[in-house]
């Protein structure tokens, strides 16, 4: 190992010990780490978003019972770790705890559907959006954000993330690892994703077969005009003059 790299592998340690949390600026996306998004994270993701997020957020085009078919989980889960007590109805949409009158008094403005957000944003900017709040005393809430100026959104995650300044100093580091805040986000956007494209699991499990019925089909049309073929082929007399 090179000099270099080696005192690049320690930097990178005490980073992790020091409880540096990566932000984004207006001008970087992150990503999320790659193979974030499957089953066991959209489900880890759906109880977060339920406990951090719903009290504002509808997510009305997703169904709670869609998240037993197409993720297997629970009723009994469903019942307790997604659905708000606020008589919610399991065959209906994700709807927040809040009105949108009590919403637009607090925010000044309802809190958006975030049934399709990921289809707009992207999963990279909303990835980086919630991890790029900071503190400023001059906002309502308290805080802005380097990708959304002015937002209204409070940092609800302030308990994982700690408060960081606009310079990225740590004013109060969060509760939890940096490393553990970027995967939370990280199960919450795959939940925001698999919530604007519920199909895409039983798409990925149906895909191979569908791929295996078409060359299956192929090879039958190929053997059926072989076989039409074989006179002519055979019996050159045949061939139309
Ligand atoms: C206390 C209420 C509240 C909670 C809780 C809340 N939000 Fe928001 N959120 C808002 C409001 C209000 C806006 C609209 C911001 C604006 O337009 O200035 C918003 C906007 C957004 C947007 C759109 C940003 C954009 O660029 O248009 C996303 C994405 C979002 N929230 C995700 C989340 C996620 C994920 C959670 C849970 C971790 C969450 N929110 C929790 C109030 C909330």
């Amino acid at each position: 190992m090179s000099m270099i790299k080696k005192w690049g592998v320690l930097a990178v340690l005490v980073a992790g010990m020091a409880g540096v949390t990566v932000r984004a600026n207006a001008d970087t996306l992150l990503s999320p780490p790659s193979g974030y998004f499957n089953k066991p994270a959209v489900i880890a993701g759906a109880k977060l978003f339920a406990k951090h997020c719903s009290t504002c957020h509808a997510v009305s085009s997703l169904r709670y019972e869609r998240l037993a078919s197409d993720l297997g989980m629970s009723k009994a889960s469903i019942e307790k770790d997604v659905m708000l007590p606020n008589g919610a109805n399991y065959r209906m949409g994700m709807e927040p705890a809040m009105t949108q009158a009590e919403a637009k008094k607090w925010f000044g403005l309802p809190p958006p559907d975030l049934s399709h957000m990921v289809r707009a944003l992207g999963v990279r900017f909303i990835y980086s959006y919630l991890q790029s709040f900071y503190w400023d005393p001059n906002r309502p809430s308290g805080w802005n954000n380097h990708l959304f100026p002015k937002v209204a959104m409070p940092n609800v995650l302030q308990p994982w993330s700690g408060i960081v300044a606009k310079n990225g100093q740590v004013m109060q580091p969060g509760r939890v690892t940096p490393a553990v805040f970027h995967q939370r986000v990280a199960d919450i956007v795959a939940f925001l994703r698999y919530a604007s494209d519920p199909s895409v699991f039983i798409r990925h499990k149906l895909g191979p077969y569908v791929l295996g019925l078409l060359v299956a089909f192929s090879l039958i049309a190929y053997w059926l005009k072989k076989e039409y073929w074989k006179d002519v082929h055979d019996n050159p007399s045949k061939r139309k003059k």
